[in-house]
């Protein structure tokens, strides 16, 4: 699989890092401010750096683009990139509207090209695990899911995420819901099935973030980590704490909640009730289950979906540590799988398509307008 990554800011730059990683060719980057692109491709070895969109768009050996630009550009670039005849990989979340999301949809699907959102987390071992488990019966029908992913990713100066100012501003796409819930309610439907209706409510406690000194490089966040030279505080109204209650297509009944400058991360965790039985996720990254009339027991990810010691991945990954998230392994992972797609060797894949992306925003879309903003 050939790539070519829009955008070179601080996700594309984690992305570079992992497709480098897996394996995968990255033929072109291209950037709206050039010394990104250039610092992007010099750090990743990336052969060739374009002007602007369309060409990088215009090269024949490209398979897959990656959208990595910030969500109010994510759907005008993704429909080029259709127009393109190019499989496309949009970052989260798909558009700013349903009604954006739906159209892209309906433009992917009569191009006939692949299409994919960016949600790595899918691919952590013991999601993948819980997902196929329902899909077999393990729990009956699911009843009720209870979820929570409190991090502080946006006031960690660990987390590159602290360095970017858009995704704490609601006009620009940020907030906790749009940037980082819209993970979870991905991960929840991918396991238990899509949302039909949502309301939440949304608050912000934290009305100031840091601004990265414009000289610094997104590429440079990688050595210079809680060392960036910031240039004082902006403020900032994007939520940074969601709590949405839905009903999925089967009935089940959920609560999602989420947070990103909470002081103490508590990571990533859930309970799935069934009507035969329930699979838990504690904030440890440990995966349990237990059957009708059975005691609950940790359960741990099958080969085919995962590699050894995946709780303490999760574990990792939830509670927000120092070190980038263990987000390598499930983009690589991502990363392969999606190009078996492409390849043709698979039909489909265990990436969120668009019809994914379109169901995750339809639910974020219902809770924007039950939520009364503090
Ligand atoms: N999947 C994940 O886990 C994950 C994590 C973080 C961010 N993201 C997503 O990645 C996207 C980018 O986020 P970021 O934090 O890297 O933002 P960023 O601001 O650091 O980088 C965005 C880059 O896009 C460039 N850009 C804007 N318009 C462009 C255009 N028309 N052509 C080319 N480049 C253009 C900007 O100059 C900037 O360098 C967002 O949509 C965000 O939601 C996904």
């Amino acid at each position: 699989m050939r790539v070519g990554v829009i955008g070179a800011g601080m996700y594309a730059n984690l992305s570079l890092n992992n497709y480098v990683a897996a394996g995968v060719e990255v033929v072109s980057v291209c950037d709206v401010v050039p010394e990104r692109a250039k610092a992007a491709a010099e750090t990743f070895g990336v052969p060739n750096v374009d002007a602007t969109h369309e060409e990088l768009l215009e090269r024949a050996e490209i398979d897959l683009v990656h959208v990595v630009v910030p969500p109010v550009y994510l759907a005008t670039i993704s429909r080029d990139v259709i127009a393109a005849g190019k499989n496309v990989l949009s970052e989260k979340p798909l558009g700013v509207s349903a009604e954006e999301a739906a159209d892209l949809l309906q433009r992917a699907e009569a191009a006939g090209v692949v299409h994919a959102v960016g949600h790595e987390m899918r691919y952590d071992p013991l999601h993948r695990h819980a997902k196929n488990l329902v899909a077999e019966g393990f729990i009956g029908r699911p009843v009720v899911v209870n979820a929570r992913d409190f991090t502080n990713y946006a006031t960690n100066p660990k987390f590159s995420t602290f360095y970017s100012c858009w995704p704490r501003m609601v006009a620009d796409g940020g907030g906790v819901m749009q940037q980082h819930l819209s993970h979870t309610i991905d991960l929840i439907q991918s396991i238990v099935g899509p949302i039909t209706e949502a309301t939440g409510r949304a608050t912000t406690y934290q009305t100031t973030a840091q601004v990265l000194d414009p000289s610094i490089s997104p590429a440079k966040l990688f050595e210079l980590g809680a060392e960036a030279p910031t240039i004082g505080t902006v403020e900032v109204d994007g939520d940074d704490v969601v709590t949405v209650l839905a009903t999925t297509a089967t009935g089940a009944v959920l609560t999602v909640s989420s947070g990103w400058t909470v002081q103490h991360p508590t990571g990533l965790a859930w309970e799935i009730h069934g009507t035969e039985g329930i699979l838990t996720l504690d904030g440890e990254g440990v995966l349990r289950g237990a059957r009708s009339g059975e005691e609950l027991r940790e359960l741990t990810a099958t080969e085919d979906v995962g590699v050894q010691g995946a709780p303490d991945l999760l574990r990792r990954c939830g509670l927000g540590v120092a070190e980038p998230m263990h987000l390598p392994f499930m983009f690589q992972e991502f990363a392969r799988d999606l190009s078996q797609v492409i390849a043709g060797k698979r039909e489909t894949g265990a990436y969120a398509t668009f019809r994914d992306g379109l169901a995750t925003r339809r639910a974020m879309d219902q809770v924007e307008r039950s939520t009364v903003r503090a």
